[in-house]
């Protein structure tokens, strides 16, 4: 089983999107058995809460309902995922303000860094700005988790040949 963690600031716009697509894709190719997804946010102003309405509203033109509510990222996540994907670099930054010996360091990545048509280095905030940043998020999550979803399925596989030849 492989655990997946996906994490921005507020745990209400970008990682329950990132979440919820990469769940989607993994119904898709029935591999729930084999692959789970939380997410977190860096920050506690929105703990409790369901994700943002106008989030919700982009990822429903895809036909993706975003479920869950936010929760703050905490140490024992460490332990607890396989890989952490961090939305921009600020929650890259705080994420691993948490491990100062640098223990977990690989495993946790910037989400795209997966991303197979765009080459952005970062999820955007899509907070404080109009709904096309939201659609754009959606966009760029979907390529993400695609190339994501071909990594985790390599790394199942690799893992699974080298068991074989020990
Ligand atoms: P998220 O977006 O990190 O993608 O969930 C934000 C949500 C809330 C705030 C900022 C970003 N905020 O400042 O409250």
């Amino acid at each position: 089983m492989t655990k997946l963690l996906f994490v921005c600031l507020g745990n209400i716009c970008r990682s329950p999107s990132a979440e919820n697509i990469m769940n989607h894709l993994i119904a898709r190719e029935g591999l729930g058995d084999r692959i789970t997804c939380d997410s977190a946010g860096t920050a506690s102003y929105h703990v409790g809460n369901p994700p943002d309405r106008r989030m919700a509203a982009a990822a429903r033109k895809r036909n993706i309902e975003l479920l869950g509510s936010a929760r703050q990222f905490q140490s024992k996540d460490f332990e607890n995922f396989d890989l952490i994907l961090a939305m921009d670099r600020e929650n890259y930054q705080n994420i691993l303000a948490l491990d100062p010996v640098g223990k977990y360091k690989n495993q946790v990545r910037l989400m795209c860094d997966f991303c197979q048509k765009y080459d952005l280095k970062e999820v955007p905030d899509p907070y404080y700005g109009g709904p096309e940043g939201f659609d754009r998020v959606i966009d760029l999550l979907l390529d993400a988790c695609e190339g994501l979803l071909q990594y985790v399925i390599k790394q199942e596989s690799l893992s699974a040949s080298s068991q074989q030849e020990s």
